[in-house]
């Protein structure tokens, strides 16, 4: 691919010979011999990197390099000093420079030099995407009036003690304020644990929940803790309670009602005060009625009940709860027109907030830093896709099973990149495919 170059060069000789040199070497170079064109360049076109004259007929290029950086952070910038000025080489440096060059400038060593560069430019790109996608969430609260009702009650669970059980459909955010209720507790000074019951059956669940000593089955080749343990003075957060199988479910109600445990092959009783949190994209009651789910246990985790309303439901949080998940993401204040704000609102999110993340998201990633994010990076919200969403008797699985499908036919199949857009592990799409299949 071509790569864009931006000289910025008073010597007409000097452009001359560079593009003649660069032009073979697969660059597309544009000529600037002030500053003030170079600005221009710089606002009206996308340049991989820039090779910068210092003395220019309007001005001194250092200072130009604060310019260039606000344009675009990641812009690799090659300097160019009279030979000699090593100390004004060095202050380019502390600018933001990637490199200098002294003159008079040999082709063949800039060419090197301007590679290097170039990948330098890259990484540092990658990284800041990178950046963007690690900054730590933080739960939004909303204000609407269910979002609001949820933070009293929210509030309420943290100041006490008792087992609370989020419900909501998937990626209502009930993993994020199960952490949000730990965070503003008592408890917090002390770990908050997690365990998705889905991702482990039988056996390896309660091995997981209860550690073993050694010896106990097979592989078992030394003492090992289980999450009780670690969540002592803490809090236990079980992720999607529903799908833990029966035997496990009585093996635990035990631990809730006699307030101790033994690790699988022991005899000593340990005990562990821990705090509960559960969460379930499930429908309990109906687990109950099919006998998947044992009703004493339900009553115990069912103490306090925090209900997590779908995106749709609550369409009023949209705008702050989009700037709020763009800052997070370190958007640093690209907005989105009215027009891309009414397909967010006409669009039904059964992915809700995940997938709203997951599309601001990816418009970020391809909208440069500052530039106004455009339409088409929004382009499979179709408003097609209600439809099948509006109709309140679906339930969430036929919901999960219809948005599944779409995200993969989009993706032509590709299980990764399904996986990736879902935001669900590949293992877990599988295991939901199979479910369907059923
Ligand atoms: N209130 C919120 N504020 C900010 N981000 C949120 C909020 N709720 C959810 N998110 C975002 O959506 C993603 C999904 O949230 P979370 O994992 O808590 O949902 P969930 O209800 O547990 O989903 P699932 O049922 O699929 O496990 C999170 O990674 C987070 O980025
Ligand atoms: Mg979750």
């Amino acid at each position: 691919m071509e790569q864009n170059v931006l000289l910025v060069e008073d010597n007409a000789a000097t452009r001359f010979g560079f593009v003649r040199y660069f032009s073979k070497d697969g660059y597309d170079v544009f000529e600037a011999s002030t500053l003030a064109e170079a600005s221009m360049a710089l606002a009206t076109r996308h340049f991989d990197i820039m090779v910068l004259d210092i003395n220019l007929p309007d001005g001194n290029g250092i200072n130009f390099i604060d310019t260039a950086r606000a344009n675009d952070p990641n812009l690799p910038i090659i300097v160019v000093t009279g030979e000699g000025d090593i100390p004004l080489a060095v202050e380019a440096m502390k600018r933001g420079a990637d490199n200098f060059l002294t003159k008079p400038v040999d082709n063949a060593a800039l060419s090197i030099f301007m590679r290097k560069t170039l990948e330098i430019g890259i990484m540092k790109q990658q990284q800041s995407a990178r950046k963007r996608l690690e900054k730590k969430d933080d739960f939004f609260i909303g204000v609407s009036g269910a979002m609001l009702e949820i933070r009293d009650l929210a509030l309420a669970a943290a100041a006490s003690d008792i087992p609370v059980l989020i419900t909501g459909e998937t990626g209502t955010g009930k993993g994020m304020l199960a952490k949000w209720i730990h965070q503003k507790g008592a408890r917090s000074g002390y770990e908050c644990v997690e365990l998705n019951c889905s991702s482990l059956r039988g056996e390896m669940l309660s091995r997981e929940i209860f550690g073993n000593v050694r010896g106990a089955f097979t592989s078992a080749d030394q003492d090992r803790k289980g999450l009780l343990d670690v969540a002592d003075r803490g809090t236990l957060f079980l992720d999607e309670i529903g799908d833990m199988s029966i035997d496990v479910q009585a093996q635990f109600l035990k631990v809730l009602e006699d307030k101790s445990y033994r690790r699988l092959g022991d005899i000593k009783l340990l005990k562990s005060n821990f705090r509960l949190i559960c969460a379930t994209h499930r429908n309990l009651d109906l687990l109950v009625n099919s006998e998947q789910f044992r009703q004493d246990l339900m009553y115990r985790i069912n103490m306090m009940a925090l209900y997590l309303p779908p995106l749709r439901e609550r369409r009023d949080d949209l705008p702050a709860l989009v700037s709020h998940i763009m800052h997070s993401l370190g958007s640093s204040g690209e907005l989105l027109s009215d027009e891309i704000m009414k397909m967010l609102y006409d669009y039904s999110w059964p992915g809700n907030i995940r997938e709203l993340k997951n599309v601001l998201e990816r418009a970020l990633l391809l909208t440069p830093s500052g530039a106004p994010i455009r339409r088409v990076h929004f382009e499979n919200l179709t408003p097609s896709r209600i439809p099948f969403l509006s109709q309140n008797q679906r339930t969430v699985q036929d919901v999960e099973e219809a948005h599944i499908r779409v995200v993969l036919e989009q993706m032509g199949g590709n299980i990764d990149r399904a996986a990736k857009s879902l935001n669900i592990s590949r293992a877990t799409l599988y295991r939901r495919l199979k479910q369907l299949n059923n």
